[in-house]
């Protein structure tokens, strides 16, 4: 069974974009794949963040992902900060990660730009993300397309790793699994979905909400009138589809659309009564969850266990092949 990592930030809110482009396809990973998933609070503190509400935020993220099927009986579901060996991997990457690769990441810069002062951990927020995945040997990396040039960097960091130190223990070079959905965009058509945007409909927003969101929400901007023909592959509201629809209701819409036979708002319809269908038990699951906060925690702590079992594995065999002085010989 190959190895699976990814990771989710505890922004507080998981959403139908990091639902539909990584998370739908973890909770189908689980069954077949050994799975490790984490809640990536280390990332979270690169940018400007509120100290009081971290905790929180994380606990709230693991209910949403349990809440959305993970089940802890087949796969590892853990806080990245309670397994050290996260950062202490992540410190001996960073002596074998080319600086001028750090500089070019989208993400780096996009996010760099909006801030006065750059912190050093936002530039280094790919080694962890390498540390994450190459910690548990991992093959498979399911994320949405956003996370590409960090696989494609993290590739590159295992395998100068690999040719500097991998002598008789080399770390495998992860790929990605993108889903269908690999790329959601906002309610605003804009940019992507994503919290710190505000153009999200949430996994846990009421059916209500979800129609209210739904209605103003841009599709394909060919379509200006009810009589002019759209194009599905440019409608983000499609996309949606993709992730909640059957194919045979995908296929209807589709021709709907290039018809002109509905109007969006009747696509929307059809997009809202798959969405709240299957929303509602993701959304009473999580109900259940919150209510009974230290069965989340032992959930967390018992993954942390067993991530952490497998982390001082690779770490044991890392420190070795880098020449430090073991502690037990000292
Ligand atoms: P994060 O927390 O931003 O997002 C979690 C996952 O959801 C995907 N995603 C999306 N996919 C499609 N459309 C969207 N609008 C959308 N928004 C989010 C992301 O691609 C991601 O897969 N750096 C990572 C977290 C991370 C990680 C890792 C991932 C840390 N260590 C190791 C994989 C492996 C991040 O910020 O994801």
């Amino acid at each position: 069974m190959a190895r699976v990592f990814s990771g989710i930030q505890p922004s507080g809110e998981l959403h139908i974009g990091n639902y539909l482009g990584a998370v739908q396809n973890w909770v189908q990973l689980q069954s077949q794949h050994d799975c490790i998933f984490s809640v990536v609070d280390l990332h979270a503190i690169t940018q400007a963040y509120d100290v009081a509400t971290l905790a929180p935020r994380t606990v709230e993220m693991a209910v949403g992902l349990l809440a959305a099927g993970l089940d802890p009986e087949r796969c590892i579901v853990f806080v990245q900060s309670h397994v050290p060996e996260h950062t202490e991997l992540s410190w001996l990457l960073n002596t074998v990660t080319p600086l001028g690769e750090l500089e070019r990441q989208t993400q780096f810069k996009d996010k760099a730009q909006r801030q006065e002062s750059v912190p050093a951990g936002l530039l280094n927020y790919p080694v962890l993300q390498a540390a994450d995945v190459l910690l548990y040997l991992a093959a498979l990396v399911p994320v949405g397309e956003d996370q590409l040039q960090h696989l494609e960097l993290m590739r590159e960091i295992a395998r100068r790793w690999n040719s500097r130190f991998g002598n008789g223990f080399t770390f495998p070079e992860p790929q990605p699994l993108l889903s269908t959905t690999k790329r959601v965009l906002g309610l605003d058509g804009q940019a992507k979905m994503s919290k710190s945007l505000g153009n999200t409909i949430s996994l846990f927003d009421s059916p209500e909400t979800i129609w209210q969101k739904l209605k103003p929400a841009a599709t394909d901007p060919a379509r200006v009138t009810r009589k002019d023909p759209g194009n599905p592959d440019l409608c983000n509201i499609f996309t949606i589809h993709q992730g909640f629809s059957p194919p045979a209701t995908q296929e209807q819409v589709a021709h709907n659309c290039r018809t002109a036979g509905w109007g969006c708002l009747d696509c929307k319809r059809v997009l809202a009564d798959n969405m709240i269908a299957a929303l509602t038990p993701i959304r009473e699951r999580a109900q259940e969850l919150r209510a009974r906060p230290q069965r989340v925690t032992e959930t967390l702590r018992a993954g942390a266990a067993k991530a952490e079992a497998l982390a001082r594995r690779t770490m044991t065999e890392v420190r070795r092949r880098m020449g430090f002085l073991d502690p037990r010989e000292a």
